[in-house]
């Protein structure tokens, strides 16, 4: 974590410096570029963000995307593994890409707990919580609990789970309902970027996955395959997919 704590605090000093220099003149961005949007933001009371704020909101748009890209990842693992899926999709039909996309975050280990305080007592079963205990919500599990999704590990687009049932069943992003709970609330547009993916990787993109060990070592956070997703584009060299 201390490790971790540093890189981001180098990180934002980086970015402050290249937002200065780009407000300054020595460099140059595209307009359209995020980066020149963020440092040339003009707040409410018509000032521009300090650097080191305007550092801060540019790494929070990077890790939204950096993390979609994991689920991406994951669509392509789901799509070689469950390959009448793939032929579907790819045979254009359009309307099973999004409920694909939701067996995806349903069954690829991205984010298994989240965790806080109790606020005040309250018993749930048959456990008691205290004040300010410490409460883990199993989100890993909950999506793969049969009683809810018959044959659970398996993808099944039909059964249609959605970012749309803001409830405590189908949680892969935070539980609850966004409007009055934590729940995240860029699920619908992780889901429509990795439905543009998926269009992408069945109908745009030609490519074999190699022969590889796909296992995930359950010891980090988001997984993945040790080596990545190892895919040979048609005509092109192996590319290793992260
Ligand atoms: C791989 C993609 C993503 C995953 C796995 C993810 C996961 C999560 C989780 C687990 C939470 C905490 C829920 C809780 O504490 O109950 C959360 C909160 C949040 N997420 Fe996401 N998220 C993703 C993408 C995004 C995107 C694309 C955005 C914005 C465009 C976003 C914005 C937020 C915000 C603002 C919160 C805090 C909500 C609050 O505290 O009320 N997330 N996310």
């Amino acid at each position: 974590m201390w490790r971790e704590l540093v890189r981001r605090a180098v990180l934002e000093r980086q970015l402050a410096t290249l937002i200065s220099q780009l407000r300054e003149g020595e460099i140059k961005a595209p307009e359209d570029a995020p980066f020149s949007f963020v440092a040339r933001w003009i707040d409410n009371d018509g000032k521009q963000l300090s650097a080191k704020v305007a550092a801060v909101e540019l790494i929070n748009l990077l890790c939204p995307i950096v993390a979609i890209g994991r689920w991406i990842l994951f669509s392509a693992m789901a799509l070689h593994q469950n390959p009448q899926r793939q032929e579907e999709i790819a045979a254009g039909e359009d309307e099973r890409i999004e409920p694909f996309a939701e067996e995806v975050r349903r069954t690829y280990p991205f984010f298994p707990a989240i965790g806080g305080r109790a606020l005040r007592p309250f018993t749930w079963g048959n456990k008691h919580f205290d004040k300010g205990q410490w409460v883990l919500l199993d989100l890993f599990s909950t999506n793969r609990d049969g009683r809810i999704y018959p044959d659970p590990l398996m993808i099944h687009p039909e059964r249609a789970p959605s970012w749309r049932d803001q409830d405590f069943r189908f949680m892969p992003h935070g539980a609850g309902d966004l409007r009055k709970d934590h729940r995240c609330p860029g699920e619908w547009l992780t889901v429509s970027i990795m439905s543009s993916a998926i269009r992408l990787l069945t109908r745009e993109m030609r490519y074999k996955v190699v022969d590889q060990d796909l296992a995930m070592p359950m010891n980090r956070l988001p997984t993945r395959p040790t080596g990545g997703l190892l895919i040979r584009l048609a005509d092109h060299p192996v590319q290793s997919a992260r």
